[in-house]
């Protein structure tokens, strides 16, 4: 049986009285689930905590991993963050722990990476008794909206730490000297407390490297950048983020130990985050896959502006938040963007009867005729005429031309 040795471990330390054992082990339950896959148990675990009061304490494993992966004073909203001595602009902003985070939609790979991750830091006492030191640096990459910045939110937040957030823009200036000195002003400052550090928007050092002007400063910059994140090594974890990892070069890569890529939300990803953005509507769920269907090729942030856009549009109409009410607002939605990410949204965005005959005919779409025509209002037989009458192969074509 999968886990038996954790049950084991848990049952041992709750006869035993231990309460911190206990609550380690089923920690350590927790994060095998997750990383198992089995979302559905470890938010069970997450539940029965919740309602005993416990959650808070050990979910994520706050106090384990504060202690022994990061060292440093506290942060608090009162400390003074590092300003631009030109400019007075602040260099970087400062986010605690919120409670309020939801875990981030990911493919299975994505999810696994973060949730191994996520159990190395937990586990780094015992990586470390073994010789092997936990990971300390997360290079993020993808396009722009696939979750790079909330992934990291939500690591801080795993970890029980406060994020010190940094956009590399904001930390160049056109004032000779200034821009090495508000590097390692941030990176004195992030190393003197327990936090996180994240380097957002982290390509924009590339974009300096290939400036012409002042080739030996530039130069100098990202020297200084490279010395300070082997020298953090040494106090915490620290995250990069970036959508053009292309433009990275390998000594810049090289610095980080893990790579994690973010990319475009497969179909089931896409029906989960569909049914999270539009909470608290709750229509039958096959909408949600019809839906998903025509979103293909979005990111996460379209996905979630696209729905705040229906529910808009339902209350705005009078619709009703129905499964029928939803595919006409969806409809109405698409027709008003510039552009649309596919030919289903092109369809559906044109005329709703001929997207209908579109899904009915393809093999590859998950409902039956009969979910179609409950989840959109058209009704089987409806839906069984107009896929016979093929009425989406004219604009098909026309696309295609
Ligand atoms: N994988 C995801 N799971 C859940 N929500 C997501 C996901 N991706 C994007 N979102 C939603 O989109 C919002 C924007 O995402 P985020 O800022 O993290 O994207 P990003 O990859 O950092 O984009 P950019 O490259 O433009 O900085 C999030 O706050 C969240 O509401
Ligand atoms: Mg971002």
């Amino acid at each position: 049986m999968e886990h038996f040795a954790v049950i084991q471990s848990i049952i041992r330390a709750g006869l035993s009285g231990d309460t911190a054992a206990f609550k380690k082990q089923v920690l350590r339950l927790f994060r095998r689930l997750e990383k198992a896959g089995a979302t559905k148990e470890a938010a069970t675990i997450q539940r029965l905590l919740k309602s005993a009061g416990e959650a808070k304490e050990i979910l994520p494993s706050r106090v384990e991993l504060s202690r022994s992966h990061v060292s440093g004073e506290t942060l608090t909203p009162e400390t003074h963050v590092p300003i631009d001595r030109e400019t007075g602009a602040v260099l970087c902003e400062v986010y605690f722990l919120s409670d309020q985070q939801a875990v981030p939609v990911y493919e299975e790979h994505v999810r696994a990476a973060i949730a191994g991750l996520l159990e190395e830091w937990s586990c780094s006492d015992e990586l470390r008794n073994v010789g092997v030191e936990p990971t300390r640096s997360l290079l993020i990459f993808g396009p722009p909206g696939s979750g790079k910045t909330l992934t990291a939110h939500y690591i801080a937040e795993s970890l029980g730490l406060p994020l010190v957030t940094a956009k590399i823009d904001g930390l160049i200036s056109s004032f000779l000297g200034t821009t090495a000195r508000n590097i390692s002003n941030l990176f004195e400052f992030a190393n003197r407390y327990s936090c996180l550090l994240l380097l957002d928007e982290f390509d924009a050092l590339a974009k300096i490297r290939d400036d012409p002007q002042e080739v030996g400063e530039i130069k100098r910059v990202v020297n200084s950048l490279l010395q300070n994140l082997d020298q953090r090594r040494a106090f915490g974890v620290t995250i990069a983020v970036t959508n053009h990892d292309r433009l990275l070069d390998p000594a810049v890569w090289r610095r980080f130990e893990t790579h994690v890529h973010i990319g475009e939300p497969g179909s089931h990803a896409r029906t989960m985050m569909i049914e999270r953005f539009l909470a608290p509507l709750k229509p039958e769920p096959p909408i949600f896959s019809i839906i998903a269907y025509c979103l293909e090729g979005l990111s996460g942030a379209d996905l979630e502006r696209i729905c705040l856009s229906l529910k808009r549009t339902l209350v705005l109409s009078g619709t009703s938040h129905d499964g029928p009410g939803l595919f006409r607002a969806l409809s109405g939605v698409l027709a008003r963007l510039p552009s649309q990410s596919n030919d289903a949204a092109r369809i559906l965005a044109t005329d709703p009867d001929a997207f209908i005959s579109l899904i009915a005919n393809d093999s590859e779409f998950p409902l039956q005729q009969a979910k179609i025509g409950q989840a959109t209002g058209y009704g089987q037989s409806r839906v069984s005429a107009i896929k016979k009458a093929k009425l989406h192969s004219p604009l098909m074509e026309a696309s295609r031309a």
